[in-house]
């Protein structure tokens, strides 16, 4: 069985090696011949509006699935009778537009961030006298914290229109969080759903660092478990979701989902019984899901801008290296670690000691296992 991969990125390049064991076949649509995904599968190079190369990457494939959410759709549904698409192109579409994502959440009664489309500045000048000191990001196409603005006074508005506008924008209210969390779980062809433990994540700069799983009470764990079959069953769903929440006051406030595979769920390769990039393939496959219990208390460190160095990194019992094989630039998320350990306690011990070399100059935030 061949599974097309819309993306080429590491999110993709570790489905593939996940799907290996399993007999499966990969082949990948990115718009760039270099990429992790292209080193370990056929790589068919163009735009991902091409129609000519949609249908190559379509031929013979059981299904196709992404690495990246910000796909145009139309061209997709041109194809849609050619082949499955999983997740399904309407939650690739709710997924690609902060607004529209929002919205989703507060129709399916799914506790969010007071938020408010704005085009211009009247419309900015009115959601800060509603909601407050917020951020403003465009509502299309952000990541890793990149298109946004923090608004602390009236003094920052015209500053933050100015770097963002011209794009469709959202303001949204700052929430001062205790700590942040992303649910990840997926929903099969079958039906069936299986969630992840929480995850606790800790951004530096709008870009993922740390996470640790598993993560927060059981009570925190069963709600966002809740919400995530809430949006999974909207969609009928096929293959992984994340979302991402805020926690403040013991409380889960969303502030954004992914429709695939997520940063946050990479210790599940060494970490739970069944990684999401496995569950993910079994999710849209049709194949049973595996069991998503956790091997142990597991901390994932990304690897930012630079690697560290390898040896001394491997020279550490029981420290998992992931390099995916890309150029190195600043900010640019290049490979991660991964550490299980049967405590919380001893995990929290070790991670921390080796935080100054893994993320070297950058001080990373270690809020208490909440
Ligand atoms: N409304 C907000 N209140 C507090 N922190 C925020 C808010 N929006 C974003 N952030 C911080 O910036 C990070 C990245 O923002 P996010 O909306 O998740 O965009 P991205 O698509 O870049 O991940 C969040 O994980 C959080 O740490
Ligand atoms: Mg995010």
């Amino acid at each position: 069985m061949t599974v097309g991969i819309i993306g080429a990125g590491q999110l993709g390049r570790m489905m593939a090696l996940a799907g290996y064991p399993l007999g499966l076949d990969f082949r990948f649509l990115d718009r760039s011949t270099d990429t992790p995904g292209g080193q370990v599968a056929p790589l068919l190079a163009g735009d991902f509006t091409d129609r000519r190369l949609l249908r190559r990457l379509a031929r013979g494939a059981s299904v196709v699935t992404f690495d990246w959410e910000n796909v145009p759709v139309e061209p997709l549904r041109a194809l849609a009778d050619k082949v499955e698409f999983a997740p399904p192109l309407a939650a690739l579409a709710a997924a690609q537009d902060r607004l529209s994502e929002k919205r989703l959440f507060e129709r399916l009664g799914v506790p969010t961030n007071r938020f408010a489309p704005v085009e211009g500045e009247r419309d900015l000048a009115g959601a800060f006298a509603r909601i407050g000191p917020g951020v403003l990001k465009t509502r299309r196409l952000g990541y890793d914290g990149k298109g946004q603005f923090r608004v602390r006074s009236r003094a920052d508005l015209a500053p933050a229109l100015a770097a963002l506008g011209g794009a469709p924008l959202l303001y949204e209210e700052f929430v001062p969080f205790d700590c942040e969390v992303s649910v990840i779980g997926a929903r099969s062809t079958r039906g069936e759903i299986a969630v992840y433990p929480l995850n606790g994540n800790v951004h530096v700069d709008g870009i993922l660092r740390l996470t640790r799983a598993p993560w927060g009470t059981p009570a925190l764990a069963r709600a966002a478990a809740r919400h995530l079959a809430r949006v999974l069953e909207h969609f009928r769903y096929t293959g992984v979701l994340t979302i991402e929440f805020f926690v403040r006051g013991g409380r889960l406030i969303a502030n954004e989902m992914a429709p695939r595979v997520h940063n946050s769920g990479h210790w599940t390769i060494e970490g739970a019984e069944t990684s999401q990039f496995e569950n993910h393939l079994r999710a849209i496959l049709g194949m049973p899901l595996g069991s998503t219990r956790p091997r142990g208390h597991a901390a994932m460190v990304n690897l930012i801008g630079e690697l560290p160095a390898r040896a001394a990194a491997l020279g550490e019992p029981g420290l998992h290296w992931h390099d995916y094989g890309k150029s190195p630039r600043p900010g640019r998320k290049i490979g991660h670690c991964t550490l299980v350990e049967a405590t919380a306690a001893r995990r929290d011990r070790r991670v921390r000691a080796l935080l100054p070399r893994l993320a070297p100059g950058v001080r990373v935030p270690f809020p208490r296992t909440g």
